[in-house]
């Protein structure tokens, strides 16, 4: 059975190194330390609600899911609790503003990511989870190193579980508004 909670090896982390900066926390440049690989580093700011745990625990249900940002566990520091992931190369909306980009985003980069967001949404349907903060900041990419250069294909991944929710019923209502204002539909 897969444990709700479990601890990420060994890892060290610079708080010089800021790389996202968000409504529950801060995103920091890590490494594990052990084998070296880069890592991100999520940092709980607010030490007086649980929505850092609940985000843990849904990122822990999710784990060797295509399309979802993979984590290699929770620490609970005391004053600051930390949930440790694998590092991506930046976020669609990046993506979007790169200049070359201005009329919109190349087709085989369009294709990676419906593709990828479309598995995303269907692990989250499976697994009865709302995002509830969908968003172009919250979609992650990974450039593919395994494939050989004339099959590059870029990853993306849904990120961000913060605002989630499980839901017994994937027809059930909120009654609290959620999300990022642009984003928000009625
Ligand atoms: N695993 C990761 N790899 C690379 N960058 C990341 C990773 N996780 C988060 N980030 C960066 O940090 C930013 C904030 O992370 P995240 O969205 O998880 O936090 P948040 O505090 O909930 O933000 P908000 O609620 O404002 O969207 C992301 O938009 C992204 O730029
Ligand atoms: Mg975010």
């Amino acid at each position: 059975m897969r444990r709700a909670f479990f601890s990420p090896p060994d890892f060290t982390f610079d708080r010089k190194v800021e790389i996202g900066n968000g409504a529950f926390g801060k995103v920091y440049l890590g490494a594990l330390t052990d084998t070296k690989t880069t890592i991100c580093v999520k940092v709980s700011t607010n030490a007086s609600d649980n929505t850092f745990e609940k985000e843990f625990e849904l990122l822990a249900k999710m784990l060797g899911k295509e399309g979802i940002i993979q984590t290699h566990g929770f620490y609970d520091g005391g004053s600051f609790r930390y949930i440790v992931l694998e590092k991506a190369d930046g976020t669609l909306e990046h993506l979007l503003n790169v200049p070359r980009h201005s009329l919109g985003l190349p087709m085989q980069l369009s294709l990676d990511l419906i593709g990828d967001l479309g598995n995303a949404l269907t692990v989250l349907s499976e697994l009865k989870i709302a995002h509830r903060d969908i968003k172009p900041d919250n979609i992650l990419f990974f450039p593919n190193e395994k494939q050989k250069e004339d099959n590059f294909r870029n990853i993306f991944k849904l990120c961000d579980f913060g605002m989630g929710r499980s839901v017994r019923k994937m027809d059930a209502t909120f009654h609290t508004a959620g999300g990022t204002i642009p984003y928000m539909c009625n």
